[in-house]
């Protein structure tokens, strides 16, 4: 097994996988899948402070003999706190439940209209202080990240959206290329539905001995979209970064674009309800 990284435009090498937190309960659910996770050889971890578990994540990063350096842990910033003071004092929040000094990537949990310019802002301050070593959004569409680049000073370095061959997301991925925004995806395996059921993905899965989660995820790696598959089971959690001995090949890659249907299993930003 091996993990690979990607390099953000200002230099820092983020890893292609890591494990999602969202709806993983604090405590000793969070801090086990993390151990398990460590110990599999992942070595980024994605939560938020609305997902309520960043104690259990800094536990768990505490606990283990890993490096500091070596790890690179995401952590975002909940709509409620939006705007220059309230951010800096989440941050601050997010750093003290995680016992750590720095955060590797902060993000923009959604944009919230009329906020996220200021919000971002205090992110630059974050940035250039080195107290967040990336710094990025969620759930821009090219309309918000056109908005914010025209408005602030340092372009978001990444850009974390709900992203599965069902929903591939062609525009804002070409948008991002252009711009050097790394792209990352969320719920990229649909929460565990539909799409691992699919017959196209289920006869690639076969002819490689693999999942259908396998493929999908290998299909991202191949992609350059970096992925965060959540998973509390053990065995699920070995079997999403078992992706490095084998390779889709052009055509296979081909037939899983064919999927894209534009289907959600979260909510389209510009339809959510930020009362
Ligand atoms: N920025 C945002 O707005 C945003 C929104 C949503 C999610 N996220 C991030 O993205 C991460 C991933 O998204 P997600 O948690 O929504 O969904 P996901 O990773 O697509 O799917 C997780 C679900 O799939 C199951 N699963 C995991 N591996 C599997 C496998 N190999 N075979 C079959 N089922 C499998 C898990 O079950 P078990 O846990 O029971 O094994 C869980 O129910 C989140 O955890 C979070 O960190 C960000």
């Amino acid at each position: 097994m091996n993990t690979q990284t990607i390099t953000l435009y200002n230099g820092v090498r983020i890893p292609n996988i890591g494990l999602g937190v969202y709806k993983t309960k604090e405590g000793t659910e969070v801090k086990q899948a993390i151990k398990k996770s460590l110990e599999t050889g992942y070595r980024m971890i994605d939560t938020a402070s609305i997902y309520k578990n960043e104690i259990g994540v800094g536990e768990a990063i505490g606990e283990s003999d890993i490096a500091r350096e070596d790890l690179f842990i995401t952590t975002k910033l909940w709509n409620d706190d939006q705007g220059y003071e309230t951010t800096l004092k989440a941050f601050d929040l997010s750093l003290k439940k995680l016992k750590l000094d720095y955060i590797d990537l902060y993000l923009i949990h959604w944009p919230v209209y009329g906020k996220y310019v200021e919000t971002y802002r205090a992110f630059e301050k974050l940035y250039q202080e080195g107290r967040a070593r990336v710094i990025g959004v969620c759930n821009f569409h090219i309309h918000h990240l056109e908005h914010l680049m025209d408005n602030s000073d340092i372009k978001p370095m990444v850009n974390q959206v709900e992203l599965h061959p069902m929903l591939a997301q062609i525009e804002l991925r070409n948008f991002c290329q252009k711009e050097q925004i790394q792209i990352e995806a969320w719920s990229p395996l649909m929460q565990g539905g539909e799409i691992l059921e699919n017959p196209i993905i289920k006869d690639i899965a076969k002819k490689y001995d693999k999942t259908p989660a396998q493929v999908i995820l290998r299909w991202d790696i191949q992609n350059n979209i970096i992925t965060i598959p959540k998973s509390i089971t053990s065995s699920r959690i070995v079997e999403n970064f078992n992706l490095f001995d084998f390779s889709l090949t052009e055509e296979e890659l081909q037939k899983i674009n064919t999927l894209d249907c534009h289907k959600r299993v979260g909510t389209n930003p510009d339809k959510y309800d930020f009362v």
